[in-house]
Order: C-alpha cells, then structure tokens, then sequence
C-alpha cells in the first residue's frame, strides 16, 4: 500500500493488519512515555483546505507519537486565497522535503489526483474528501466496533463477519457512511442504511448494504447505530425536512436506544448536534462511543501512518515482528 484513498481499496488482509497494528499503537499510549522512533526523520505534511478537529489534530497526534516532523497547512491563511492551485500548493510543500501528506478538501477526488498526478512522490492519505470517501474514520469505526463487539485482544487477527451495523441520517453528503460501508462490507459485516428518502443517493442499490426509511424498523437487529451529522452546509434546504421532524423521524432518544439489543452501541463520527441527530441522554450514556472513537482515531492513524512510511523498519511496538 503506497496511498490511503479509498476504504474500498483495503482487501480484508488489508483491513485487519491495520486493525492489529492499531491495538499494537493502542498500547503505547498506555505507557508513561507515548512516543516510538519509527517516523525520526521523516516529514509529514497535513494538508487541511476544509474545517476540522478530530482528524486534524488526531493525524498531528500520531505523528508526534511516530517522532515525524509535522507541518501544519490550512487553507485559510494560505497563498490558496490568492488563487494558488492545489498542484502548486502540493510541490511548494514537497521542494521543502515532504514524506507524506495528509489530506482534507472539500473536492471528491482531490486526494486521488494528488496521488496519481505525478505531481508529487510523497505517500497520500485521504483525511476526507467532498462527499467521497474518509478511510480513516471507516477504520476507527471498524476498530472500536471490533474491541466493542468481538473484544479488544480477543479480536485480533478477527474481522465482523455477522455483525449488523445500521447508519443513519444524512446519507447523500456523508463520505463516513461510504467509507463504511465498503469496509463494513469487507470485513463481513451487514449494513443497514437508515435516512429520509430525500438524503438518499442515487445509486444506492449498488452499495453493498439494505435501505431503509424506518428507523424503528431496525432498531432490534442492530449491534451498532451509527448516527450522522445533517451537513446542511452541503445541502439545498428545499430538500431538507424540518429540524423537529427530522428528529421525530431519525433522531436517536433514549426511548429508540431501549429499542436496541442491550449489548448494542452508538457510535457517531463528530460532530455532533445534540438535539437533531441525538439527544445529550443518548450522547452521554455509557453505551455511546462517539469519544472513545476519538481515541481510537489515534492508535488507527499512528498505524496507518507507520505501514505507509515506515513497515519495513524494525518491530512497531514491544514484543511484535514488523508487520510483512
Ligand atoms: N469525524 C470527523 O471527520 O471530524 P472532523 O471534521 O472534526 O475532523
């Protein structure tokens, strides 16, 4: 593997290293000292053109763990506003000697064509991309629903086959619920998509998953409900349904959550609007993870970044050969 773009490029071999690998980086932020060797030297270069917290600041987090000089770029600020193109932004950055470069833009495809332009030789991650793809949330997700669902050591080596994970809400601009459910689908598990057909895609039957427009329909059968934010920044508000139906419809209370198997979970990317998608009883309960993905989003991305640039140097972590 040279870049991360997709979600569906990963063969579940793929999918599962990484996984395994990120349970080996989990337990480094176990120890007192929460920094391995692996990146010294290398340069990694994140490359934010659209908002963000979590994925921002998760990637600068593992690569400081790696020991990898960071750069930080965010649009806002930038030559970008004087009109400078993503190709010439790309190689200003790698003339100052860039190893790696993380990814946000609001286009779908911009990472893709940054990899394969031949405008740069550095390795690209997609930290997420318009309405396309987020390969790194998809493995977060994958990973804490893996430690949830099958048991943290216990599960590795393991994927999700059987599991039935339901996603809900804004399906039509939401790059989470594709990444999803094309590693969902690899790692064996049943998706069941959930939304008002208005925020449906086009295309969907193609997607290997269910559609559904009841929520309450699925709610029993679901090991995990993956709630999602209504990006009305990205959508035309004649085809959006009121804030208060869309929460009677599709928002997730305590009442729906006692609907579900008592083992089952909520997940939700970030960030959240309370009230709307989920209501604070069901943000803060103990059976949601949404801050607990935040911390696995860490351990997943130290471990993609390490496989990317770093898996042929000697083991990872204690007690563990380097991944092949
Ligand atoms: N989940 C996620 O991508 O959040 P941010 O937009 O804050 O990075």
């Amino acid at each position: 593997m040279r870049h991360l773009i997709s979600a569906a490029d990963l063969t579940r071999d793929d999918a599962v290293l990484i996984l395994d690998t990120a349970e080996e980086m989990a337990r480094v932020a176990d120890r007192p000292i929460k920094k391995l060797p692996t990146l010294r030297g290398r340069t990694v270069v994140n490359l934010f053109f659209e908002d963000s917290t979590r994925t921002r600041i998760s990637f600068e987090a593992a690569e400081k763990r790696l020991s990898a000089d960071v750069i930080n770029f965010t649009a806002k600020g930038s030559s970008v506003s004087k009109g400078e193109s993503l190709k010439d932004t790309a190689q200003t950055l790698e003339a100052m000697g860039v190893d790696a470069v993380v990814i946000r833009h609001g286009a779908s495809g911009a990472p893709f064509r940054l990899a394969t332009s031949g405008w740069i030789d550095a390795a690209v991650i997609n930290a997420g991309d318009g309405t396309h793809q987020h390969p790194t949330q998809a493995l977060l997700d994958a990973f804490t629903l893996r430690r949830r669902l099958v048991g943290p050591d216990a599960g590795l080596g393991q994927d999700l086959a059987g599991r039935r994970v339901t996603i809900v809400g804004d399906i039509l601009h939401s790059r989470v619920a594709r990444s999803n459910v094309d590693l969902l689908h690899t790692l064996g598990a049943h998706v069941t998509l959930v939304a008002p057909p208005t925020l449906v895609p086009v295309g969907v039957e193609n997607w290997p998953c269910e559609v559904s427009y009841s929520l309450d329909k699925v709610l029993d059968r679901s090991d995990a409900v993956m709630m999602l934010r209504v990006q009305r920044e990205r959508m035309n508000a004649a085809y959006f349904p009121t804030e208060r139906e869309y929460a009677r419809r599709y928002g997730l209370d305590g009442e729906r959550m006692a609907k579900m198997p008592a083992d089952a979970i909520v997940m939700h990317p970030g960030p959240m609007v309370r009230g709307m998608e989920i209501t604070a009883e069901v943000a803060d309960s103990p059976r949601c993870t949404v801050v607990e993905q935040v911390t696995n989003g860490v351990s997943v991305r130290m471990a993609v970044l390490y496989l990317l640039l770093g898996g042929n140097e000697p083991a990872v972590a204690q007690n563990r050969p380097a991944p092949a």
